[in-house]
């Protein structure tokens, strides 16, 4: 089975136990830390900054935090999340003046870095950075809000996402984001993608009693994962 990666987006979760909520979604299996960052200008809403990525990283979350930039322009901000602790820091290319030199500079810092499409802009800039990217984010929603329908035309993206990454040899991972559910994170994955963002589907989730239940939508996802033709 492919390494298949589970990074729940803390855009859906209660921001103020934040710490607290980290910690059981971590604890239900989940494997990545998904920080969506949005500016009021690049996308219209307005979330978290490097404060409280560092926040998390005091509080002693140890998982990786994949820093999911919606701002422009990027540069500016890319240091403050190096050291505010970011694993990954991925942005769209509409958000940098400059791809290439954002890209190394995130490398640069110590991070793992990414490039994000959004759902209308096409993978062609990626064919001249392959070798400076560790992550592709495919969106499967306009970028913006948690809660919205998977997009089915990014099913094709990513299998053409997927050829890229497979010809270019490199160690890149697959990402989708937006609307990803137990009833569709299979064929998304049979489809090429390897990690799966989902905010409401996880935080949403409620068990029998009032306590969020996220050992039973994580378990699920992976039990839908097992079942993935690769
Ligand atoms: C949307 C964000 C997503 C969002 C996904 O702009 O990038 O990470 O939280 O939420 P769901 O899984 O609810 O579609
Ligand atoms: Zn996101």
């Amino acid at each position: 089975m492919a390494d298949y990666k589970i990074a729940p987006s803390i855009l859906s979760a209660d921001f103020a136990r934040l710490g607290e909520e980290v910690d059981n979604v971590i604890k239900s299996g989940a494997d990545i830390v998904h920080f969506d960052v949005m500016d009021n200008h690049y996308v219209p809403n307005l979330t978290i900054g490097p404060l409280v990525c560092d926040a998390l990283r005091k509080h002693g979350v140890s998982a990786e935090i994949d820093v999911h930039l919606m701002v422009k322009p990027v540069d500016r901000i890319i240091p403050d999340f190096a050291k505010a602790g970011a694993s990954y820091i991925t942005f769209h290319p509409e958000g940098s003046e400059h791809i290439d030199r954002s890209l190394q500079m995130i490398r640069e810092l110590g991070c793992k870095s990414g490039l994000v499409f959004n759902p209308a802009t096409s993978l062609d800039c990626l064919k001249y950075v392959m070798d400076k990217v560790d992550m592709i984010l495919l969106m499967s929603v306009n970028p913006g809000f948690g809660g919205q329908s998977f997009i089915p035309a990014t099913l094709d993206k990513l299998r053409e996402a997927r050829k890229l990454i497979d010809a270019s040899g490199y160690d890149i991972r697959l990402e989708i984001d937006g609307g990803v559910k137990v009833d569709n994170i299979r064929e998304i994955a049979e489809a090429g993608a390897d990690t799966f963002v989902a905010g409401s589907a996880i935080f949403g989730a409620k068990g029998d009693s009032d306590a969020n239940d996220y050992d039973t939508v994580v378990a699920a996802m992976r039990a839908e994962l097992a079942k993935a033709k690769s």
